[in-house]
């Protein structure tokens, strides 16, 4: 039988990602310009972190529970470009502090690869 250790550990654990999904929200609603924004569109927030948990389970690990469309719950959210930048920066700084330096490459490569799609369909005006 093959030693799972030589295929390398996993890299990311589920705690590691509900740390970074955690972080990423606690910054979000103290922030003024995502708070507000966050606190208006989503009615349901345990049913969110599960949500969100669940895609970067998927992303980081390859989880198979996330189930959903990124790009279509955004696309009736009214962002501009200065939320986006926001997100990112917050997001890059949770994923710094939460996740092994691949884990948190990894996860910045997929968050920048959705931020141009989802500026180009998403963004309003
Ligand atoms: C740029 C990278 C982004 C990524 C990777 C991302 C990721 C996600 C994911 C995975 C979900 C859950 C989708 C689902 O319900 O199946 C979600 C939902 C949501 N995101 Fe983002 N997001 C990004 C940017 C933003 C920005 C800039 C905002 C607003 C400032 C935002 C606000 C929201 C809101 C309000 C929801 C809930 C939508 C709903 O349930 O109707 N996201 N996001």
């Amino acid at each position: 039988m093959a030693d799972a250790a030589f295929e390398g550990p996993a890299l990311v654990t589920e705690e590691m990602v509900r740390a970074l999904v955690d972080l990423f929200y606690t910054r979000a609603h103290a922030d003024p310009l995502l708070g507000p924004f966050f606190a208006a569109a989503i009615p349901d927030w345990p049913e969110h972190l599960e949500v969100v948990g669940a895609f970067w389970s998927r992303v980081l690990r390859g989880t198979e529970g996330y189930r959903g469309c990124v790009m279509g719950a955004h696309g009736r959210l009214r962002m501009k470009p200065a939320h986006f930048d926001r997100w990112l920066a917050l997001f890059e700084g949770s994923a710094k502090q939460t996740l092994p330096p691949e884990g948190a490459a990894q996860a910045m490569a997929v968050a920048h690869a959705l931020d141009e799609r989802l500026r180009r369909f998403a963004v309003q005006g």
